[in-house]
């Protein structure tokens, strides 16, 4: 069963993240502001082959971060954030046009679904009946099939009193395969002390499986001027699921003590990650994995801290809230130099790394992960914070 709103949801959020869940204006919120305020301001990104226009949406919060979104995939552009010395740069991956979007992208910055992950060959079954999904991964269906919900043109409106964006999507009965006609609202809001709160729902008139996330691509130094290998993380989780050649989880919950993927006390993501001895690191190329996030578990829909990742250099901190169960860390082990993005910079392998906040990969085939399927009448519903800070 999916999560659903909850005041124990409430609770947690506004303990665990002090005022971030505060709106973030009593001020009105325009593009004449101050640089001290809030605001949400858009322009034209540009057209897409079939003529419709999409915009960029340019989120300011007081604290000066800067985050710009477009509603086509709802991808995160660009995203300021402060350095120990309080210069703002560039922690995203991303392009400098919509026209590198449309060409091709590992999914930067963007929001991933009907299905965020794989499903294995790309079929499961609800209720006695098998359906058959878009391979684009062969021989697995990926982060919703060929056109995603990273694909979409999702309909935009600014809450200029919470300094938001609501971005609305109805993914139609059987795009891509999936069941059932699915009505998704993503909320991106940005607190004044610059932190990130994306909420997602989604209803359907038929059962069907859902799994939203986000595919941002981070690189703490700024503008993504060193490798992420630097970095040191702390993963609040002692297991992770092991995965077969394609990367689909075997069944096994495995502990990570002892081994490369054990990140309950912070360490370099650089210190274990060409460790090919390790079976694990060899099939995902470094880690390409779903980490389980450790919670309490009467209290399975709250807020907690999944991540925290520090470049020691720029002092950065990034920490990761979430409501989901699991987090996909990836670190673009696929990247490798191909891609030249913003500013002329060619994004090298391990340049980022994603934090894809989910429920586990193939859940629809491997019935002893916790649910996703979603039926009618009921609301989906998570919720996944970014928290930026600087350590001196
Ligand atoms: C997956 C990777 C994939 C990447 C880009 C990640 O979420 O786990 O295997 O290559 O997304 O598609």
């Amino acid at each position: 069963m999916l999560k659903y709103h909850s005041l124990a949801f409430i609770i947690a959020a506004t303990l665990l993240l002090g005022g971030c869940n505060s709106p973030s204006s009593n001020q009105t919120d325009n593009q004449s502001t101050s640089d001290s305020m809030s605001s949400i301001s858009s322009v034209v990104f540009g057209q897409l082959p079939d003529g419709q226009i999409v915009n960029l949406y340019t989120l300011r919060s007081k604290s000066g971060t800067e985050i710009k979104i477009t509603n086509y995939g709802g991808i995160i552009t660009h995203w300021t954030a402060p350095d120990n010395a309080g210069v703002f740069e560039d922690i995203v991956l991303g392009y400098d046009t919509l026209g590198g979007y449309l060409k091709d992208t590992p999914y930067f910055g963007a929001i991933v679904g009907r299905y965020g992950n794989r499903i294995a060959k790309g079929k499961f079954t609800i209720d006695g009946k098998t359906y058959e999904l878009a391979i684009n991964n062969a021989p697995n269906h990926l982060h919703g099939g060929k056109i995603g919900f990273d694909k979409a043109v999702w309909e935009a409106k600014t809450i200029d009193a919470e300094n938001a964006l609501q971005l609305s999507y109805v993914s139609k009965d059987g795009e891509e395969g999936f069941p059932g006609a699915l009505t998704c609202t993503v909320l991106y809001k940005l607190t004044d002390e610059g932190a990130l709160e994306i909420t997602y729902t989604a209803t359907t008139d038929k059962p069907t499986v859902v799994n939203l996330t986000n595919h941002t691509y981070f690189n703490l130094t700024g503008e993504a001027k060193n490798d992420i290998l630097g970095h040191e993380l702390t993963l609040n989780a002692d297991r992770f699921l092991p995965v077969d050649a394609g990367l689909i989880p075997t069944g096994e919950l495995r502990a990570v003590q002892g081994t490369p993927f054990d990140f309950t006390k912070s360490i370099k993501i650089g210190a274990g990650i060409n460790n090919v001895q390790n079976e694990q690191i060899k099939l995902g190329g470094g880690y390409d994995h779903c980490w389980l996030i450790n919670r309490p578990t009467q209290n399975t829909d709250s807020l907690v801290l999944a991540a925290i990742a520090h470049d020691p250099g720029s002092g950065r901190v990034l920490e990761a809230f979430t409501t989901e169960p699991a987090l996909q860390f990836y670190t673009g082990n696929f990247l490798n130099g191909g891609i030249t993005g913003k500013n002329n910079t060619k994004y090298e392998k391990r340049c980022a790394f994603c934090l894809e906040t989910q429920h586990y990969p193939d859940s629809p085939n491997q019935p002893q992960f916790p649910s996703v399927v979603l039926r009618p009448g009921q609301t989906y519903r998570t919720k996944t914070v970014y928290k930026l800070s600087v350590k001196k």
